[in-house]
């Protein structure tokens, strides 16, 4: 994504140079400024919608990773419900049914007990998701406003050459334009740099992060299923 927007920005530099010798050859033809605004114009035109592309698909990319944590937790709770349901059930379906069994829990605290232990194996999840909505959105920021500055230039370049009785005025626009072009480049890889850095380094982290809270909502399940099932045996004998 980075390499393609500095191809594609690097062209329009290229494109640029090329106007700037057909504007020398037609000089005669036009003002001094005209034809170089319109240039600067449409060349800041392309690059912004180039750059909203990319910043687009940067977003996208965003909300996938955010996606994916949300989802991994979702499921993983749903799992480790599912996976219980059946022996609560069983369990509440004998105590029910067997008056004398006086079982030292309710459906309510258990499932309580549940919810609370399930959420502690998703605590670390859950904090690199708010870390990463924070992060993914001053990279996205940082990101769009080398955008902005990109779209701002034919106007700040153009004062720079406004000046229709100095010959030389165009030629300062258009160098202005080449110069803050090549800066606004250089910034926005880095800010793009930036942000994959953060998608990457989150991938990583919530890959771990995931496998320790299958590990730990598995010790629940085990723990819990253990403890009904021997209040099963304990009701049956009662
Ligand atoms: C990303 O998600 C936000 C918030 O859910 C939404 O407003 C935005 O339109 C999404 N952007 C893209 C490019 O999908
Ligand atoms: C409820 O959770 C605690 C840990 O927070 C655990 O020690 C306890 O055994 C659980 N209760 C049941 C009924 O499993
Ligand atoms: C990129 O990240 C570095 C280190 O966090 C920071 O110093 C720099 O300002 C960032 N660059 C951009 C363009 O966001």
């Amino acid at each position: 994504m980075m390499s393609q927007t500095l191809g594609v920005l690097a062209l329009l530099l290229l494109t640029y140079a090329d106007c700037q010798e057909v504007r020398y050859e037609t000089k005669t033809e036009t003002t001094n400024y005209g034809p170089v605004t319109m240039v600067v114009d449409n060349l800041a035109e392309i690059a912004v919608s180039v750059s909203d592309d990319t910043t687009i698909q940067l977003e996208e990319k965003i909300n996938r990773t955010r996606q994916n944590i949300v989802g991994n937790i979702e499921v993983l709770t749903a799992n480790a419900m599912a996976e219980l349901s059946d022996v609560i059930y069983e369990t509440n379906q004998l105590v029910v049914s067997n008056p004398d069994c006086n079982p030292a829990w309710s459906l309510d605290e258990l499932n309580e007990n549940v919810t609370r232990q399930l959420g502690g194996c998703t605590e670390d999840l859950g904090s690199l998701l708010e870390d990463f909505r924070l992060e993914s959105q001053l990279a996205l920021v940082r990101v769009q406003e080398f955008v902005q500055q990109i779209a701002h230039l034919p106007a700040k370049c153009q004062m720079l050459g406004a000046s229709p009785l100095n010959p030389l005025a165009s030629a300062g626009g258009s160098v202005c334009f080449i110069n803050a072009m090549a800066e606004i480049n250089l910034g926005m890889a880095q800010s793009m740099h930036n942000a994959s850095l953060i998608l990457v380094q989150t991938h990583q982290t919530a890959e771990d992060q995931v496998e320790q809270a299958q590990l730990c909502s598995a010790m629940v399940v085990q723990q819990i299923g253990d403890y009904l099932r021997e209040e099963q045996d304990q009701c049956r004998q009662s």
